[in-house]
């Protein structure tokens, strides 16, 4: 198999990318300022809601060539910490299905980072949701339906669940008409238990000398029979936290990380990640293990150093993967301005962890 080279001209910057962006961080800042307002407590713009924060070990095992990139040039351990998450930027009522989050902030990886204000700090982190495209790939998309997406988040909750139940059947339906409408089909998912999903990076990042997407799938026994299986959260606003609890009360639990490397930038396009690459295009290769052990993945101090004190960041990250594509060049500053803000309106500080042992048990 013969993967494309990176470089940096695999970007091209799209007309009005500048302005667009502008745009897309005024409104989302708009919209955390709203639900600042209804909490009085700042919540991230996305993935607000929290279903447990887990500690546990990225296992590195010796890889040939093409897969031994970046992080993964050499085999190794390091510790990470993990937050599950719900997408919307507020909390809400488990019932209402979305897609969910696995943000990996992986600490003591050496080496100068992307940020300016970064370069010396030691994580890499890979934020990844339970599908495997996002639905607006490109900036251009993206704006057209932030403003549909805050008219949904401003419907009552009733009406949210029915559009949801909707979506899940007409999705199909519209696409058969040739109605393409991608918030139907990112708020259509199942209520799937969190651990037994597959989460992906979506969109492209720099994989050292080639380019990939990454995915962590469920590996062990104990989350794989979870996959597919549906929650019950009827009368169980955190139906989703209670189960990552509960399961990590008694269990440990393993993903396998793996890297798909595009082979073909015509149908594998890094500038819009709402192409789904292809797995007879390229599969998606093991690079790594994320091994995690028992715990309380819910303590007090931990929901709060989670939630109020980190912050997870794709351009947090070494050169080697660098977020590629305009949806991944919008996210510097969507993410920037959240987590600002969230630390100045909750008196944070914005710390980077340089050690595990700043997890609170
Ligand atoms: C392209 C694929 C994307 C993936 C896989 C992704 C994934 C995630 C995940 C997992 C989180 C939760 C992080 C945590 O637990 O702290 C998150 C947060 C966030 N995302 Fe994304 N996201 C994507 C695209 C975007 C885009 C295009 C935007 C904005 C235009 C965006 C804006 C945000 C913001 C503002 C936060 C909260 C940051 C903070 O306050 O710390 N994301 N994302």
């Amino acid at each position: 198999m013969t993967y494309v080279k990176y470089s940096p001209e695999v970007e091209v910057k799209q007309p009005h990318e500048d302005e667009q962006i502008e745009q897309i961080v005024s409104l989302m800042h708009a919209a955390n300022v709203k639900a600042f307002d209804r909490h009085r407590h700042a919540v991230r713009d996305a993935h607000a809601k929290q279903h447990g924060t887990v500690v546990g070990t990225l296992e590195i095992p010796e890889l040939p060539e093409h897969l031994a990139q970046g992080l993964f040039a050499k085999p190794g351990s390091y510790p990470v910490v993990i937050r599950f998450s719900s997408a919307p930027g507020d909390i809400k009522d488990d019932s209402i299905p979305s897609p969910h989050g696995m943000a990996v902030k992986v600490i003591g990886v050496p080496g100068k980072k992307l940020l300016p204000d970064q370069q010396d700090e030691l994580t890499q982190d890979f934020l990844m949701v339970s599908m495997p495209i996002i639905p607006f790939g490109t900036v251009e998309q993206y704006l057209k339906v932030q403003g549909i997406v805050a008219m949904q988040d401003e419907a009552p909750e009733e009406g949210q669940r029915a559009l949801a139940a909707v979506a899940r059947g007409s999705s199909k339906v519209l696409g058969l008409l040739g109605i393409h409408n991608p918030l139907l089909e990112s708020i259509g998912v199942e209520n799937e238990h969190v651990l037994g999903q597959t989460f992906h990076t979506m969109a492209a990042i720099r994989y050292g000398d080639y380019i990939a997407k990454l995915s962590a799938a469920p590996l062990s026994p104990e989350v794989k029979v979870l996959e597919g299986q549906v929650v019950d959260t009827a009368g169980k606003p955190s139906a989703h936290r209670d189960a990552v609890v509960d399961f990590f009360k008694e269990h440990g639990a393993e993903y396998q990380l793996r890297a798909q490397l595009c082979t073909d930038l015509q149908k594998m396009p890094v500038e819009d990640g709402s192409v789904l690459w292809e797995e007879e295009l390229s599969p998606h290769q093991p690079i790594a293990r994320l091994v995690i052990p028992p715990q309380d993945a819910y303590s007090p101090a931990r929901r709060v150093f989670s939630d109020d004190q980190l912050s997870f960041n794709p351009w947090h990250a070494l050169p080697e993967h660098q977020p590629l594509g305009s949806i991944m060049r919008v996210r510097v500053k969507a993410y920037e301005t959240s987590s600002a803000f969230r630390h100045q309106m909750n008196v944070q500080p914005r710390t980077e962890p340089r050690d595990i042992g700043e997890v609170p048990a």
